[in-house]
């Protein structure tokens, strides 16, 4: 297949224990890296040696204590250049969904009545629910971005009266987990900053598969998950530092009021940002350059192309499939390789179950949580879709055993 043969997947598996994991004797295939990627060696070693090696709580002045500290230190630095922002625009949190939360209560003391938060129906709910829960509290009016059902990206045509002088934050996803439409940030970033709203933007689909410039994408906060790109169960936050230093978070009288810990409640998972660095770093070992960004950067170059050229195999194959239906946006828009389909006369459940027992195939039915797309596209009811999604360990010869069970499954699922 053109551009793959330089693309090092044998040197990637190498670094992913789980990719061996039988199940009945059937070597697992790992189609659902939208619901979580698997653990990078260096990630699970770095995670087992914090423990090995003592762990200790912040503060002390004794060398575990020491070296707990550098773990985070070191952590939100990886993160940081991740994203593109500084170290201490980072906070570190159990997940996107609860730093959400804690961002938008915090964000919301300032609003007013009346004032209004914009957020979009092509989004997961983690990047709805509680923006709009924070808004009720404040007596402020919900304006959506609503998703065009035919073409499956935002309906931009309407933007200046969803976005206007009185909305304080847009809450964008960059690219969606339940279709794989990126999103054209770009023209929503430049209306919120028209009326100068904080745009907030939900990275956590987008992170396995596009580099990301928080200062490019005109982000004020991005979030993001571990566990998407090969690392541990945690999230990440960054915000720009005019924004942080002013955040007034639910704390603790007692904890730091300094950015970016005020934002981080208790005591942190140390074990598991101990595997932060290498999940980063799996992108910097495999990219060139000077800079960790830079490296950063080239990898993501060398994952899209590889990626993008398995997913459009997919798209196109699926398509000449009779008992299929693809929902996907059209070719002029950019995707992640997340493809979301349903087979005639056999529900999505029906589909995972018989790809996970005759195949192997992790795959995933439902909405995803990105539920608005299933009530606009009338597909909850019957059991949502079934979604695939590609990581940079996937192989040819897995994208062909999908395709064949595909082909096969009206026949075999009997
Ligand atoms: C696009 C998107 N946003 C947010 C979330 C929620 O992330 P977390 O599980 O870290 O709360 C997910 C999880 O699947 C997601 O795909």
């Amino acid at each position: 297949m053109e551009n793959q043969n330089s693309y090092p997947i044998h040197q990637i598996r190498a670094e992913f224990p789980a990719l061996n994991r039988q199940v009945n004797g059937i070597t697992q295939i790992y189609l659902d890296g939208p619901s979580g990627t698997q653990v990078v060696r260096g990630c699970i070693q770095a995670m087992v040696n914090y423990m090995e090696n003592g762990s200790a709580n912040l503060g002390g002045k004794y060398q575990t204590s020491i070296e707990s500290m550098d773990v985070i230190d070191d952590a939100r630095q990886a993160l940081g250049d991740f994203v593109g922002v500084s170290k201490d625009e980072i906070a570190i949190g159990p997940n996107m969904t609860s730093l959400t939360y804690m961002v938008s209560r915090a964000l919301s003391q300032s609003w007013q009545a009346g004032d209004e938060i914009v957020v979009t129906e092509l989004d997961h709910r983690a990047n709805v629910d509680p923006w709009i829960q924070a808004a009720n509290d404040k007596n402020c009016t919900i304006n959506w971005i609503k998703m065009d059902s035919e073409k499956l990206i935002l309906d931009l045509s309407n933007l200046d009266e969803v976005i206007t002088p009185k909305t304080k934050v847009v809450c964008i996803g960059h690219a969606s987990n339940g279709v794989g439409t990126i999103n054209d940030i770009s023209t929503i970033a430049d209306a919120a900053k028209k009326v100068g709203a904080i745009l907030v933007v939900d990275a956590v689909h987008s992170a396995p598969h596009l580099y990301i410039d928080f200062n490019q994408l005109k982000a004020d906060i991005l979030l993001a998950s571990l566990y998407k790109f090969f690392g541990p169960h945690l999230g990440f936050v960054a915000i720009k530092k005019e924004i942080f230093d002013e955040l007034k978070p639910y704390k603790l009288t007692t904890s730091p009021t300094t950015t970016p810990e005020k934002l981080e409640t208790g005591t942190q998972n140390h074990e598991a940002i101990a595997g932060i660095v290498p999940a980063v770093d799996f992108f910097t070992n495999l990219g060139k350059g000077n800079t960790r960004r830079e490296k950063i950067k080239s990898a993501f170059e060398l994952i899209e192309k590889y990626e993008d050229t398995l997913a459009e195999k997919i798209r196109v194959e699926l398509s000449q499939l009779p008992h299929v239906q693809l929902y996907q946006a059209d070719k002029t828009v950019r995707k992640t390789p997340t493809i979301a389909f349903r087979v005639k006369n056999i529900s999505p459940s029906q589909v995972c179950s018989f790809l996970a027992e005759k195949y192997g195939i992790c795959s995933g039915d439902g909405h995803f949580y990105a539920k608005t797309i299933g009530d606009r596209l009338d597909l909850n009811k019957d059991g949502g879709w079934v979604r695939i999604g590609l990581a940079p360990y996937n192989t040819e010869e897995e994208v062909e055993i999908f395709l064949n069970a595909m082909k096969n499954i009206l026949v075999e699922s009997k």
